[in-house]
């Protein structure tokens, strides 16, 4: 078969929302406490305790939103416990991750700055596992009321005078497992209960995300879909790829760095299987909202491996190599590519924490393959997709095919067409010729993420060895490109 990738930038297919390159920052390890939060006292650079090291990084990847406090640990948290004082704030034990004492230093008021600083839209997920509707109530009131109430004047005194613009909120998470091992049925109506008291004060109008299916729990969607539509705005899914030595799964995680040909097969397998996940789970939505009012929220999503040797397993501290920048990539250009109906989607998590933006050892950071995909692809952050067909070989794991490349494109602005690629072949190089359509071409320039080893990756002694270069890697006439992929690859273009 001959390879060929057909763009049409005069065939726009709907607004890549900005939300998919969203992020999540959890209680969690050392995430929160270490990554993002240092406290005023600390020695290590930082703006009211929050390390100006990372909020420069971050702020290059326009993070368009940013979700907190959990994943598990947002079903047992109770707000309250951190506002006021940081001295009279409760401690507590953060019984999910690692048994260690949270003091509630990092709270509210503390992540709404935060989410000013990167100039990110917050969405907060509230504790439906362990807490009540009185409390969800009033910390939406706390945020978002402005006027005289309970909850505004406690916001006042602890030195905030206006609220806040809180747009995404999230009624509970994984509401089948840790977030209270319900049925869905059961859920359905708790979550019905719940939102409503989840106020819209003054202009804050704000987005309703329900909690969602485990993977393929394609029952669940259908009991919630079936009983809440009407009452949500977006429904969350969360997938993780796991790619171990026995077959995969959250009990054969597999390391992060020490890992066989045959498990960078099974994680890119693993990865494809994204797309089956968001057509079934969309099928089904369809039925209960075809007119696609609800977005598909893929609320944690990456490359889950064993955490490294030596570090506390509750703390799910993982290094990131190339591999997991071709997760990061395919995964990427499948949102793109189901913009109907995937409206947000947040990675799992920024910092220290799974598949990592930033990783960091006390006063160092450094900043990982996958952190250079998500800065080489927000030229798609509500851009306009546009069509994109590529005709590449296959490869197999597992009886499974999956295409060699996979891609996606979207037209800027200023006109700019961009083209998102990778080659997930960890051997060989995939050669194209590239029909560039319904444009004119003047300029075409390129970046590449790739090194020859699989598992290459970033380390506070070498922090820069993988990074995105130029990629030169293709010849143009007139309108039609010939193109030569590397293996392992990421790769975008910009076509002018
Ligand atoms: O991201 C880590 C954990 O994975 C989250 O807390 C939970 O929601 C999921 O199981």
């Amino acid at each position: 078969m001959s390879n060929k990738i057909v763009v049409n930038a005069d065939v726009g297919q709907g607004t890549i929302n900005k939300n998919i390159y969203g992020h999540f920052a959890e209680h969690l390890g050392r995430c929160i406490y270490e990554g993002f939060w240092v406290g005023e006292d600390s020695s290590i650079p930082n703006t009211n305790g929050i390390r100006n090291d990372v909020v420069d990084a971050l702020k290059k990847l326009n993070i368009p939103v940013l979700r907190w406090p959990g994943g598990c640990f947002a079903d047992e948290y109770h707000w309250k416990d951190g506002i006021g004082p940081k001295e009279n704030r409760k401690r507590m034990v953060n019984t999910h991750w690692g048994g260690v004492i949270e003091n509630n230093h990092f709270g509210t008021h503390e992540f709404l700055m935060l989410c000013d600083m990167l100039d990110t839209e917050p969405y907060i997920n509230g504790n439906v596992g362990s807490g009540t509707v009185q409390e969800m109530s009033e910390w939406v009131e706390y945020m978002t009321f402005n006027g005289e109430s309970p909850m505004a004047n406690l916001r006042k005194e602890n030195g905030q005078e206006e609220p806040w613009a809180v747009k995404y909120f999230g009624v509970g998470n994984e509401n089948w497992g840790c977030g209270g091992n319900m049925r869905p049925q059961y859920y359905a109506d708790l979550y019905r209960r719940f939102q409503t008291y989840v106020r819209n004060y003054g202009d804050n109008k704000i987005y309703r995300i329900a909690g969602g299916p485990n993977v393929d729990d394609y029952n669940w969607t259908e009991v919630l879909m079936r009983e809440a539509a009407e009452y949500m705005d977006g429904l969350s899914v969360h997938y993780y790829v796991h790619a171990g030595p026995n077959g995969g799964g959250f009990w054969d995680k597999g390391s992060a760095l020490d890992f066989s040909e045959n498990e960078w097969d099974m994680a890119m397998q693993k990865t494809y299987h994204t797309e089956e996940l968001i057509e079934k789970h969309s099928t089904i939505m369809d039925k209960y909202d075809p007119e696609k009012r609800i977005g598909m929220i893929f609320d944690e999503w990456g490359a889950w491996h064993d955490v490294e040797p030596g570090t506390n397993p509750g703390f799910l501290y993982q290094q990131n190599s190339v591999r997991d920048a071709l997760i990061a990539g395919v995964s990427l250009n499948i949102f793109n590519n189901h913009n109907d109906r995937v409206q947000m989607a947040n990675i799992a998590q920024t910092i220290n924490v799974i598949q990592s933006m930033i990783l960091t050892d006390k006063e160092k950071m450094i900043l990982t393959p996958t952190y250079h995909v998500f800065e080489m692809y927000k030229v798609h952050q509500d851009a306009e997709r546009i069509h994109l067909d590529i005709q590449s070989e296959t490869l197999k794991f597992d009886g499974k095919e999956f295409p060699q490349v996979s891609g996606s494109a979207s037209k800027a602005n200023d006109g700019t067409v961009n083209i998102s690629l990778c080659n997930v072949d960890k051997d060989n190089s995939a050669k194209f010729t590239m029909d560039l359509r319904g444009m004119d071409v003047s300029d075409i320039s390129g970046r590449i993420l790739t090194d020859s080893k699989m598992n290459a990756h970033n380390t506070f002694e070498q922090p820069d060895n993988v990074a995105p270069t130029n990629f030169t890697g293709f010849t143009v006439k007139e309108n039609e490109l010939e193109l030569e992929l590397p293996a392992k690859s990421v790769v975008v273009l910009a076509v002018k």
